[in-house]
């Protein structure tokens, strides 16, 4: 099968296409035809050599989440059978014809929905459900602030959010990223390149702060933070370091948290797939969720959709396409 390698550490031309041998699912696995394959920044930094795949996981083959067919299923799956339509979360090896999941991992692709929409839930949906609502425990008519609006995690974050009743606040770094967070549903959207967000939302206050920049964004935000507070990082992208008052944080009672999902046992990952599947899966049946793609890649061209997310000029998801 065709795979796409990361052959060195380096820029986006080190990923290349190999053939490599078509893989066996184990006991609790499926082999999954790949149609389409989720483009994620965490790809990105390990295409890099900065972001290991976790034991386990294939090693130099990037890809976290696919949406395709069964063609195999291990002895002990009982969900699955040959020709379902799944996306599915794995630890790596998505960039390829075909790849294996634990079956526990899969979820059916909603009705209605094509391969490269379906390819584009797993990764973001799973890390919001768990970071927003389970570690930040967001509730209906709280104030959630989401910076990198217009991410893939930022989309898809901003219309959970919605559908749970919160009143939703982002930054992205232009109008257009902005004017694509209002038109999900955002309430406000700051232009972090030429306006201050804690300036801006410090009358509102907020709730619950989802943050992958870090950096110099780290005090602000807890100081934009009401009493019982939830800041949760995903990510720090400008710095995972900075000084803050720990009095502001005894004074408002507030809460620090943060997870990434890539290195998380299966059993919590089952866990989580399964709460997806019953709190989000039905806000897609009813419309109340949709997929935002911005450009689909054939697989050949991976090298091209890691370009175009260093750009940072997409809004929504990037994904690359089989056949
Ligand atoms: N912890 C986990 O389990 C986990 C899982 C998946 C992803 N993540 C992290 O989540 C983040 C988003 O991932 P993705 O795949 O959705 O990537 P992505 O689409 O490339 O998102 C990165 C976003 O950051 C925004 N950004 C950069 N600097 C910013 C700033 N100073 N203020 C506000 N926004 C800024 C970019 O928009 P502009 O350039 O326009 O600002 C872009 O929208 C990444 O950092 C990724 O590593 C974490």
């Amino acid at each position: 099968m065709n795979a796409i390698v990361i052959v060195q550490p380096g820029p986006p031309n080190v990923l290349q296409v190999q053939d490599r041998p078509i893989p066996g699912p184990g006991e609790d696995e499926v082999l999954i035809k790949v149609f389409a394959a989720g483009v994620n920044r965490p790809d990105v930094a390990q295409r890099k050599g900065v972001y290991p795949p976790p034991p386990g996981a294939p090693v130099d083959v990037p890809g976290l989440e696919v949406a395709g067919i069964i063609e195999a299923c291990g002895e002990s799956v009982k969900r699955w059978k040959k020709g379902d339509s799944v996306c599915a979360l794995i630890a790596g090896g998505g960039y390829a014809e075909y790849t294996v999941a634990n079956a526990l991992h899969c979820l059916p692709v909603p009705d209605g929905w094509s391969f490269a929409q379906a390819c584009s839930l797993p990764e973001t949906v799973f890390t919001v459900w768990h970071n927003l609502f389970q570690r930040g425990r967001l509730q209906a008519g709280e104030n959630v602030l989401i910076h990198g609006g217009s991410s893939g995690i930022g989309i898809t974050a901003i219309q959970l959010a919605i559908a749970f009743g919160a009143n939703v606040f982002a930054t992205a770094g232009s109008e257009e990223k902005c004017n694509a967070c209002l038109s999900l549903g955002a309430e406000i959207c700051i232009n972090y390149k030429t306006q201050d967000f804690e300036e801006l939302l410090k009358s509102r206050g907020v709730d619950v702060i989802l943050d992958m920049i870090g950096g110099d964004y780290i005090p602000k935000n807890i100081r934009l933070l009401k009493p019982d507070g939830r800041l949760v990082f995903i990510n720090a992208m400008k710095g995972a370091e900075s000084a803050f008052s720990v009095s502001d944080i005894m004074r408002r009672r507030l809460t620090i948290t943060g997870s990434t999902l890539r290195n998380r046992e299966t059993e919590f990952k089952a866990q989580l797939a399964a709460e997806v599947e019953k709190q989000v899966w039905p806000l897609i049946k009813n419309k109340q969720f949709k997929s935002v793609i911005y450009r689909e890649f054939p697989l050949a061209e991976a090298a091209a959709a890691h370009s175009l997310m260093e750009s940072s000029e997409h809004i929504g998801k990037i994904v690359l396409v089989n056949g």
